[in-house]
């Protein structure tokens, strides 16, 4: 019989750095009141120059630890969802095993973006399902402020820094929660809609790739936008249809943050009431992968979230990728 999963504990670490939307009528033909109604971020924050995305991830998954009530040794499984690691080699689970001290663990990342978190989630699950892994490590993390092109207004003003994580272990239970769910989905057609195209192995770093701005994300925010819509709410119906859950019985919906526009659209086709929706988006704007995890780390301490709640989640981001968790805190 397959183990049950369950989130044992989680963390998350923002920056301090706060970036309000002011910082970029300084500097491009923008306003606050476009970025408010149309994204509705009001401040994002950002890491201080030469930071990187362990500085972030290792605290997080410190903070998860602990109130897992884990010794960083007893992991045996480490998976990172980040599309921003520290360097492009090796990956930013390796790093972070180390900072940890993680001896045991074995340590990789999965590169989906947005959805990085919910498919480390979905991957996990799979290792922990046979009883091979009992004590897994799931980072979303991401630093999304030196991808991004301060002369593009279209893409500049959304992103932000940070990083999530959760602790899980096999369920005791019922007193003990359980991941219900997960669906991962891609779709590679459509990569040129929204993609970094320098520093790989197509257009390796040099000084044309920089004088040419291919080092930032690149992006075509109207057809991204109609793609979100649509495959978030397919993986969340198709998610709560495999457990033959309705969307009244979800406690709370914790969206991928990329636009209030969107998360809005979504839960009314899922017929969820925004009471009901975790929102973080107008403070941290959109931190990719780290999105959903910092805002269920948040909504846990805060005492919104409690044991026993029903939780549908789901994402969307370059590839497309695309995915659905639903679990029982
Ligand atoms: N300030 C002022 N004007 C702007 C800005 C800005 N920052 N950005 C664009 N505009 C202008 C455009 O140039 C355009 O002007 P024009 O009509 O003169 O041509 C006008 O505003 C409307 O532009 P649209 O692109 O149609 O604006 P839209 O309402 O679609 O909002 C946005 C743009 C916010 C990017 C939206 O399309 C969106 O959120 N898309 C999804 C993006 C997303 O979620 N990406 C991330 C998913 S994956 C991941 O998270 C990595």
């Amino acid at each position: 019989m397959k183990k049950k999963v369950s989130i044992k504990g989680t963390g998350s670490c923002i920056p301090g750095r706060i970036v309000p939307n002011s910082y970029f009528e300084k500097m491009i033909d923008t306003s606050d009141e476009w970025i408010v109604t149309r994204t509705g971020i009001q401040s994002r924050r950002m890491i201080e120059p030469g930071q990187s995305m362990s500085d972030l991830a290792t605290p997080a998954s410190e903070r998860a630890l602990e109130m897992a009530g884990l010794p960083p040794k007893k992991l045996d499984l480490i998976i990172v969802g980040t599309s921003t690691a520290d360097m492009l080699s090796p990956s930013a689970a390796c790093i972070v095993q180390h900072r940890l001290g993680a001896k045991n663990a074995v340590a990789f990342d999965v590169n989906a973006a947005c959805p990085g978190f919910i498919y480390g989630i979905a991957v996990a699950q799979k290792f922990m399902q046979d009883g091979s892994h009992r004590h897994v490590l799931v980072v979303g993390g991401e630093i999304v402020s030196n991808r991004i092109d301060y002369k593009d207004r279209s893409t500049c003003v959304l992103f932000g820094d940070g990083a999530g994580a959760v602790v899980l272990g096999h369920s005791n239970g019922n007193k003990d929660g359980e991941i219900l769910a997960t669906l991962i989905s891609s779709d590679g057609d459509l990569w040129e809609l929204l993609y970094l195209p320098g520093g790989g192995s197509r257009i390796p770093p040099s000084y044309q790739m920089l004088d040419a701005g291919l080092q930032y994300v690149k992006m075509q925010g109207n057809e991204v936008y109609k793609y979100a819509i649509r495959t978030m709410v397919d993986a969340a119906r198709q998610t709560m249809k495999s457990k033959k859950i309705t969307s009244k019985e979800i406690d709370w919906f914790i969206p991928h943050q990329a636009n209030i526009r969107i998360m809005e659209e979504v839960a009314n086709r899922l017929e969820i009431p925004m009471e009901k929706v975790i929102v973080t988006i107008h403070k941290y704007g959109n931190t990719s992968a780290a999105s959903i995890p910092t805002a269920l780390d948040e909504a846990v301490r805060a005492g919104k979230v409690k044991r026993g709640d029903l939780i549908l989640t789901n994402s969307f981001g370059a590839g497309f990728t695309w995915g659905a968790a639903l679990f029982k805190f």
